[in-house]
């Protein structure tokens, strides 16, 4: 357990946790009697790179003496530099389980057996603390701040990892490389220089010209080595950047470049995050780490300020990149320069000069558009990738999300505006009728607030999946809770369209309407918690669209509906 095997000249001590043969036998038969834990994504992420080496010199999970000496000195507490906790986080009632001296078997979600490890620790950490010293703020606008505090279970287990085997992949194949098969690689080129790329973006011509650069200045094989475990949420999908990446990689003369996939859970920790990178990749045989503008930035505060200065990480790594043994390659922000045309560093541009670059959110911008993105900007082949899988606007999905009171109008506006979508569009298109619904996908549901909650996310569930799949989802529930609605909301617009249409008629009219008969049945108290009645409506704050029945006829109200989605642009008239 814990082997350090030296591989020259790349990268020095390497931990390889993972056991073999008849220690391998002996461990795998003792697991069968251990408690075991399923490992979230992260924790599968974490321990992928700790069982490779991937996390060297660690052999586990953070002891709590490391841990405290991780947050106050960036150090393990023998003094090795360690800048990131990796903790293995659990709820209460695990924890309470356990205790040091424990061992416990860690499991994929299939149950598949990927180690065994030995407690050192079982604890509460003060995640206050941890957020401040490790991320350096508790505003929860810091992905990994959001994480700690609404995702990570309360308590951690520290201890060593024997070793059974790696998580198993079956993409890309060829590109994922452990420390081990990497080092072996580069020493086959002879490349006794080795500078590598992080990154969690697609790669574009800026990124191309700082590879570009840092392998000239270094005089060696260039390592893109994009992250391919968790990154910052709201990024593009690894599997179009991967497939970015391999038509980008096409542009580099031949031999200079290599691409290989890290599993890793990025923290988006900035200047703490930069210094783990610069471990990782030695690890992994480099000698020298690229860092650029705004590394591993985890964006903007509550407070609308960015949460890091833009060369924080430079600042960081260059303290401490003898000690870690891999020199930094910085950079300050790439621009386009039209009149040279040539990308050049910020710093290099003379006064006066104009300079273009397109931010990722325009980028998007454009994407979803479908408007032109100049060849100074990418290359034609990684754009094609990019649209495959992000059409523009009038090819993606959407939902049209109805909510209002029973008997307001919802099931007759959304039946008209079914029909003329499908007299105008030859896509296909579901209805999720509130009272339909619950005839099948609600079956069994009733009408308390968690019921409800239930029944409107299911729907929403479903919507969002018509929608990934670029159909057209009508959904018209009762939706009477800001926050099921919000949810959808989320949870859709990762794929494409939403849409709220607001039924807005008071209760007044829909009980003296009354088509149901069931607000009789409610004042008489037959029915209870009755929406509107004597159960709560929440008005939408910000519909797209607000249908007043009472005062147009239905023709009208599905007209300002189908007009609408016109207008966002997600039907081409
Ligand atoms: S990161 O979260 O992995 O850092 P990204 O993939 O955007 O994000 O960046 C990868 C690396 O390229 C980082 O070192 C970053 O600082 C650098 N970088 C990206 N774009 C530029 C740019 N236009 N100018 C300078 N450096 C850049
Ligand atoms: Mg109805």
């Amino acid at each position: 357990m814990g082997t350090l095997t030296l591989i020259e000249p790349h990268g020095g001590t390497l931990c390889d946790l993972l056991l073999q043969g008849e220690e391998l036998q002996r461990v795998q038969q003792e697991a069968i009697n251990l408690p075991s834990l399923t490992l979230t994504p992260r924790q599968l992420c974490d321990i992928e790179l700790l069982l490779s080496g991937g996390f060297s010199p660690l052999c586990g999970f953070l002891s709590k003496q490391d841990y405290d000496s991780v947050l106050e000195n960036m150090r393990l507490s023998d003094g090795t530099i360690w800048p990131m906790p990796i903790t293995l986080d659990v709820n209460e009632e695990t924890a309470s389980d356990l205790k040091e001296g424990d061992k416990v078997a860690l499991r994929d979600q299939t149950g598949l057996l990927l180690a065994v490890m030995t407690l050192s620790d079982v604890w509460q950490p003060n995640k206050e603390l941890e957020a401040e010293k490790a991320f350096g703020t508790t505003d929860k606008a810091h992905p990994a701040v959001a994480y700690l505090f609404d995702q990570a279970g309360d308590y951690y287990l520290g201890g060593t990892l024997e070793g059974i085997a790696l998580p198993i992949h079956y993409d890309f194949l060829e590109l994922r490389k452990t420390p081990k098969q990497l080092r072996e690689e580069l020493e086959q080129l002879s490349a006794d220089k080795v500078v590598a790329f992080q990154t969690r973006n697609p790669m574009h011509r800026a990124h191309k010209e700082l590879t570009d650069r840092a392998a000239e200045e270094v005089d060696g094989h260039l390592l893109i080595h994009p992250v391919v475990g968790m990154t910052k949420p709201g990024d593009i999908d690894y599997f179009t950047r991967v497939r970015c990446y391999k038509e980008l990689l096409k542009n580099y003369p031949e031999g200079r470049a290599k691409l290989s996939l890290l599993p890793l859970a990025m923290r988006m920790a900035g200047p703490r995050e930069a210094l783990w990178h610069c471990i990782i990749r030695k690890n992994h045989g480099c000698t020298h780490f690229i860092v650029g503008r705004d590394h591993a930035g985890p964006g903007k505060g509550s407070d609308g300020e960015p949460i890091y200065g833009p060369y924080d990480a430079q600042e960081l790594v260059i303290q401490h990149q003898e000690e870690v043994g891999i020199q930094m390659v910085p950079f300050k922000l790439m621009v386009f320069a039209p009149a040279e045309e040539v990308y050049k560093p910020i710093d290099e541009v003379k006064e006066g000069e104009e300079t273009l670059s397109i931010s990722g959110t325009e980028l998007r911008r454009r994407l979803s558009e479908g408007e032109d993105i100049p060849a100074w900007f990418s290359y034609p082949d990684v754009v094609a990738e990019l649209r495959k899988t992000h059409p523009p606007k009038n090819q993606q999905g959407f939902t049209i999300f109805f909510t209002g009171l029973s008997g307001s109008g919802k099931s007759t506006v959304a039946n008209a505006l079914m029909t003329k979508l499908l007299e105008v569009t030859g896509r296909p298109v579901t209805l999720l009728d509130g009272d339909v619904v619950r005839t099948h996908l609600s079956k069994g549901l009733g009408f308390s607030q968690e019921d409800r909650s239930t029944n409107v996310q299911r729907i929403g569930f479903v919507a969002s999946e018509i929608t990934k799949h670029r159909g057209i989802a009508i959904c018209a529930p009762i939706a009477p809770y800001e926050a099921d609605r919000n949810a959808n909301e989320d949870l859709i617009k990762s794929y494409g369209g939403y849409i709220e249409v607001y039924i807005d008629v008071s209760v007044e009219v829909c009980e003296e309407r009354d088509t149901k008969g069931l607000y009789a049945k409610a004042r008489a108290g037959i029915i209870k918690g009755f929406t509107g009645i004597d159960d709560p409506y929440e008005i939408p704050k910000n519909p797209a669209v607000s249908c007043q029945t009472d005062k147009e006829t239905i023709e009208e109200s599905a007209t300002k509906v189908l007009n609408k989605i016109f207008e966002l642009g997600y039907l081409e008239k």
